[in-house]
C-alpha cells in the first residue's frame, strides 16, 4: 500500500516508565546549516534533528553550493562558502512541508546576487508567503510569488541594495522575523523588528554565536549588518521542547506512570507548555540545568498527576504554538474548562490545526467548540478508538496518539508525516 495511506494503530498503555532522549530541535538544525553556510570555516553540529525539514534545509543549502556531510550519528559537517559565495542554484529549491525552510531561506536568498526559485509541497503552497515578501519588498528586495506574491513558489531575482528598515510585525512570528534578520545582515544599515508578542528567539542567540551582535529592548531586536560570520567549530544542538511535549503529557495523563526526558532545551521563548502544563497542576522537576549553544538544557522528570483545565491567552501562544495539538489532548484529560484564545495562527499551520483538532479528536468521541481564534475545551472526557485522519500533519498524528495512548487506542490514517520532525515517534512509543 502507498505510504500515504498505511495505517498506524496505537494501543492504550496502563503506564509509561522509561528514559526518552529527545530528539535535536528542528528550529535550531534549520539555524545551524543556514549560519554555517555562510561560514567559512567548517562547523560540526552534533544531536541534529534528521527529520525530514531540517533535510530540506540541508538540500537547499547544498544546491547553494554549500558542502554537508553526514559524519556521525546525529552529527553533520558543514564547510561553507563564506558570507558572499554562495552560488546560484540550477534549479527550483524544494523546501518540502517546511515553513522554516522557505520562509528563512527566502531571507537570504533575497540578498543574493543571483536568481533563485523556491517552493514546497502542497501543504506549504498554501501557506502565507506574503508576510515574508512584504517586509524583504520594503528592504529592497525583488522577490514575488504566486497570486499576488501571497503563496509559493517564489522568485527572487538579484539584489541591488538592501536597506535596513524599521518594521513591526503584524503577527508574532519566528519565522518572518528571521527571515527580515538573515536578509538584514547583507544591509546598508541597522534593521529593528517589533512583534507585538515575543516569539522564539534562536536565530537572535545564533547570530550571537556567529559573532554577531543583536540588541534587544523589550519586544524589538536590533541587527547591524556584517561582512562575515565568525562560526563556532562546534554547535550542540539541544533537545527540542515541542516533541518533548508529546511525552510530558503522556505521562501526565497515563496514571502510574513516571518519564526521564534527557537534553530538553528550555529556551524561555518556547518553554510555554511547561508553565501551562505546571499551571495544570503536572508534576514535573528539572535536573543537571546547563547552555548548549547559547541555549538552556535540562533533564525533565515528569509524573502523572490530576491536571485541571486552563486559560491561555494571546500573549503565551508564540511560546507553545506548536504544543496546542498535545495540549488539546491535556485538557481532554483535566478536570474543568480549558479556554485557548489568541491562536488564529494555528489555521495557517501545516494544516488548520484549529479545526483538525475538532475533527479528528470528535472521531473519538470529543466534543471540543471551536472558535474563530481558539478552542473550549471541557474535561474530563471519555474518548473511544476511531480511525482519524493526520492530515499529513505531523504534530496532529503524533497529538493522536497521545490520545489513544491514554484512552482505549487510535489508528492514524498517513502516520508517517511523524518523520517532518520526529522521525523515531513510533518507536519510541512502541518501546515505553
Ligand atoms: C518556527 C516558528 C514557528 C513554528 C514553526 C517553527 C521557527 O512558526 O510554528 O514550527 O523555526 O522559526 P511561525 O513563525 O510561523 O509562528
Amino acid at each position: 500500500m502507498n505510504e500515504i495511506h498505511r495505517i498506524q494503530t496505537v494501543r492504550s498503555k496502563t503506564s509509561l516508565s522509561g528514559t526518552i532522549i529527545i530528539p535535536g530541535d528542528k528550529s535550531i538544525s534549520h539555524r545551524s546549516v543556514m549560519l554555517s553556510s555562510l561560514s567559512d570555516s567548517p562547523v560540526q553540529v552534533n544531536n541534529f534533528l534528521f527529520s525530514e525539514d531540517c533535510l530540506s534545509t540541508i538540500a537547499c543549502m547544498k544546491e547553494l553550493g554549500a558542502t554537508i556531510e553526514f559524519t556521525g550519528e546525529q552529527q553533520v559537517t558543514i564547510q561553507g562558502r563564506g558570507f558572499y559565495g554562495l552560488i546560484e542554484p540550477s534549479d527550483v529549491l524544494n523546501a518540502g512541508n517546511s515553513g522554516t525552510t522557505l520562509r528563512l531561506l527566502s531571507g537570504i536568498l533575497a540578498a543574493q546576487p543571483f536568481f533563485s526559485v523556491i517552493t514546497g509541497d502542497s501543504s506549504l503552497r498554501r501557506r502565507p508567503m506574503g508576510r515574508v515578501v512584504e517586509p524583504l519588498s520594503r528592504m529592497g528586495c525583488r522577490i514575488i510569488g504566486r497570486e499576488q506574491s501571497r503563496y509559493a513558489p517564489l522568485a527572487i531575482q538579484p539584489a541591488g541594495v538592501i536597506q535596513g528598515i524599521a518594521y513591526s510585525l503584524p503577527v508574532a512570528s519566528a519565522q518572518i522575523k528571521s527571515a527580515i534578520l538573515l536578509a538584514a545582515l547583507f544591509a546598508n544599515s541597522n534593521t529593528t523588528i517589533t512583534e507585538p508578542f515575543l516569539s522564539r528567539d534562536h536565530t537572535e542567540r545564533m547570530f550571537q554565536l556567529f559573532g554577531v551582535p543583536v540588541e534587544r529592548h523589550d519586544l524589538s531586536v536590533t541587527v547591524s549588518p556584517v561582512s562575515s560570520l565568525k562560526a563556532p567549530a562546534v554547535i550542540d544542538v539541544p533537545g527540542d521542547i515541542s516533541s518533548a511535549a508529546f511525552w510530558l503529557v503522556a505521562a501526565s495523563i497515563v496514571p502510574g506512570s513516571e518519564l526521564i526526558l534527557r537534553n530538553v532545551g528550555l529556551n524561555p521563548t518556547r518553554s510555554g507548555i511547561l508553565d501551562i502544563l505546571q499551571l495544570m497542576g503536572a508534576d514535573i522537576s528539572m535536573m543537571n540545568q546547563r547552555l548548549d549553544a547559547a541555549e538552556p538544557v535540562a533533564d525533565i522528570v515528569v509524573h502523572s498527576a490530576d491536571l485541571q483545565g486552563v486559560s491561555l491567552d494571546a500573549e503565551i501562544i508564540p511560546r507553545l504554538i506548536d504544543e496546542i495539538p498535545v495540549l488539546a489532548v491535556a485538557a481532554l484529560f483535566a478536570n474543568g474548562r480549558t479556554v485557548i484564545r489568541g491562536a488564529e495562527e494555528l489555521r495557517v499551520k501545516e494544516t488548520d490545526r484549529l479545526r483538525a483538532i475538532v475533527d479528528e479528536f470528535g472521531k473519538m468521541g470529543a466534543v471540543i467548540t471551536e472558535t474563530a481564534d481558539g478552542l473550549i475545551i471541557d474535561g474530563p472526557q471519555k474518548l473511544h478508538s476511531a480511525l482519524c485522519l493526520s492530515h499529513g500533519d505531523h504534530r496532529m498524528a503524533m497529538a493522536l496518539s497521545i490520545a489513544g495512548v491514554a484512552a482505549e487506542g487510535v489508528e492514524i490514517m498517513n502516520p508517517a508525516c511523524a518523520a517532518v520532525s520526529y522521525p523515531n515517534f513510533f518507536t519510541v512509543l512502541d518501546q515505553l
